[in-house]
């Protein structure tokens, strides 16, 4: 595809991942982060000069930041400019940035489900989360094309039924690390068997990971609290299950009960 020139505002774990992404691809790439070590050949001083040759501007910094960097940036766009986040979370910022850039600036809510960590071991496939404006069609058409680029896997999906079904998945499965890191365990792995592999992973990659997106995956997302509670209160009849059935087969793991859904 032709190359494209991107601006990234944050060079945190994701952004610098996602910058040595598209340049590796053929894009030129410029970064505004003020408070990261970016390298001379990428970066902008001021966020008026990264953003005079941009075509594709990257939201890159934590989520909790998104609403207000939007803000800073729109009064330097113009028609030409197209914009996506890359939020851990959609609601939150696809509204903000309907809200913000309306019909006006294209724009388009993305989330890679894909990380430093599994970039670095080139993992595939990566998939990526697209949720288009009704304004802007054209936009998640081009944003698809870019990631397929990028050996992605994009689907499209609206933002409340993404950040749904990360409850379900993203939200539990920090939640769990959270818990099990908080008892310590984890710590010691020697003779850990291999049906904890899976978590031992998943500890691994949530204790790598800023402690904001924990944060902003827990409480930006408006579906994490209630997957949470219920996930919490099926431990709890799990638990007095076990206390209190003494039919074994009945607690056999490979017979659930129905879902409680
Ligand atoms: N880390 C991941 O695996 C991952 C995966 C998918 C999406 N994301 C998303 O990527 C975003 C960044 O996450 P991260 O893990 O890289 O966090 P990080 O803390 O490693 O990096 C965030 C960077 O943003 C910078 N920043 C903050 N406000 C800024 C602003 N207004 N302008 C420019 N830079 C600004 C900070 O200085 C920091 O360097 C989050 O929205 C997160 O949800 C992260």
């Amino acid at each position: 595809m032709n190359p494209k020139s991107f601006t990234i505002l944050g060079y945190g774990r994701f952004g610098a991942a996602f910058a040595d992404l598209l340049i590796r691809a053929g894009h030129s790439v410029t970064v505004f982060d003020p408070n990261a070590a970016v390298p001379e050949n990428l970066a902008a001083t001021t966020l008026e000069n990264a953003l005079r040759e941009a075509h594709w501007i990257v939201l890159a910094m934590p989520v909790a930041h998104m609403r207000a960097a939007m803000s800073a940036v729109r009064p330097l766009l113009t028609s030409r400019h197209s914009l996506m986040d890359v939020g851990s979370v959609k609601v939150g910022p696809c509204q903000w940035m309907e809200e913000i850039f309306g019909a006006e600036i294209s724009h388009v809510g993305t989330h890679p489900l894909f990380g430093p960590l599994s970039l670095a071991r080139g993992e595939l496939p990566r998939r990526v989360v697209l949720c288009g404006s009704a304004f802007h069609p054209d936009t998640a058409v081009a944003a698809r094309e870019i990631f397929e680029n990028l050996d992605c896997e994009v689907v499209q999906r609206d933002a409340a039924s993404h950040d749904r079904l990360m409850a379900d998945t993203h939200v539990l499965a920090f939640f769990i690390a959270k818990a099990l890191v908080e008892m310590g365990i984890g710590d010691d792995l020697t003779l850990a068997p291999p049906s904890f592999r899976g978590l031992a992973n998943m500890i691994a990659a949530v204790r790598g990971d800023a402690g904001h997106l924990f944060a902003a995956i827990q409480k930006e997302n408006p579906y994490a609290e209630a997957s949470r509670a219920r996930f919490v209160d099926m431990l709890a009849t799990v638990h007095r299950r076990l206390q209190e059935e003494s039919n074994d087969q009945r607690l056999s793991i490979a017979e659930p009960s129905e879902p409680t859904r």
